[in-house]
């Protein structure tokens, strides 16, 4: 609340004649409240967006888990923290008197991957292979090639490209930056994904545990294979001013986790996903080239086995 008030007076040029305290420093670090002195990246949207995304940024948890174990003794504790409260009422609860609609026929395929996408947090030293992964990628980021807008259709050459998921204004501002350790055929690391030419480039060697970079969750610190998802920002604030758009680029970010969670599936895998980042730790590693690209979500695959464990 005390940041929230300084804020206020900051933005009405009221109370600022210290700007080295100890909360104008908090801003600082946020990046909320700038110095004057440049160089850091203009955001290109209003503040709304700018307080929202530097402001949910970088969560430090006061007692991050250093363990699988640790990390499930927390858990636990807040859930059962969350449940000692009572439950939000269900929006479809004591609504009587709808239409009935027809029940479904007999199962089809797309339901029948619909109902084996689940969420796994048991990952077993069984690689996947570059095949596997190639497909995966390529259905999840890849541009599909009989899509592309012809110049007769109105197409940008560099926006004519569409993928299978779909893309706010066409602008493809998703991109995905594969977490590779234990893949057949490829060395342990971080690589991009170029949709373009359906390839991988190293960025970097993945030196810390995964737990480390996602919040505490050490369970996945076995996984094979992951993939970050990062947001151009720069491309949607040249189309759209309004930080609105701001909601456009997670919404983008989620249906393409969910087709790499569908694609995966599909090839006989299991999947996980989190939005618990160190935003900070992870985006070095990914050596990201431009300062308005940042770091949004992982979706992750994993061999499908008899789930040990599965957590709400
Ligand atoms: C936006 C989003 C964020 C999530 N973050 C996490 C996470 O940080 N850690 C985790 O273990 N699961 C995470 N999940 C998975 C959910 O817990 C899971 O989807 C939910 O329990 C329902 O289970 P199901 O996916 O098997 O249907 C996330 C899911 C979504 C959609």
């Amino acid at each position: 609340m005390e940041h929230a008030h300084r804020l206020v007076s900051l933005i009405y040029g009221q109370g600022c004649s210290d700007l080295n305290d100890v909360v104008v420093e908090d801003l600082k670090r946020c990046k909320v409240v700038l110095d004057s002195t440049g160089g850091e990246s203009a955001w290109g949207w209003d503040v709304l967006s700018r307080i929202f995304h530097l402001g949910t940024k970088d969560i430090v948890l006061e007692n991050q888990p250093s363990s699988e174990h640790e990390w499930a003794a927390q858990y636990l504790e807040h859930c059962n923290d969350v449940l000692s409260e009572a439950s939000p009422v269900e929006t479809f609860r004591g609504v009587v008197g709808g239409i009935q609609l027809p029940g479904l026929c007999a199962a089809d395929e797309f339901d029948e991957v619909l109902a084996r996408r689940a969420t796994v947090r048991a990952f077993h030293h069984v690689p996947i292979s570059i095949a596997e992964l190639g497909k995966i990628l390529h259905h999840a980021l890849g541009f599909v090639e009989r899509r592309a807008l012809s110049n007769q259709e109105g197409g940008v050459e560099q926006f004519s490209k569409r993928r299978s998921s779909p893309s706010a204004g066409g602008l493809n501002a998703t991109e995905g930056y594969v977490y590779v350790a234990n893949v057949e055929g490829l060395e342990p690391g971080i690589y991009y994904y170029d949709p373009q030419h359906h390839q991988l480039h190293w960025r970097s060697q993945v030196v810390p545990r995964l737990g480390d970079l996602l919040s505490g969750q050490h369970f996945a610190n076995d996984m094979p294979v992951g993939l970050f998802l990062t947001s151009r920002f720069d491309k949607l604030w040249w189309k759209y001013e309004h930080s609105r758009a701001y909601r456009l680029a997670l919404i983008e970010i989620g249906h393409v986790a969910q087709t790499f969670q569908l694609a995966a599936t599909v090839g006989g895998m299991s999947t996980w996903l989190t939005g618990a980042l160190n935003e900070s730790t992870i985006e070095p590693l990914l050596k990201l080239e431009n300062p308005d690209e940042q770091v949004i979500f992982l979706s992750a695959a994993v061999i499908a086995m008899v789930p040990l464990s599965r957590t709400a």
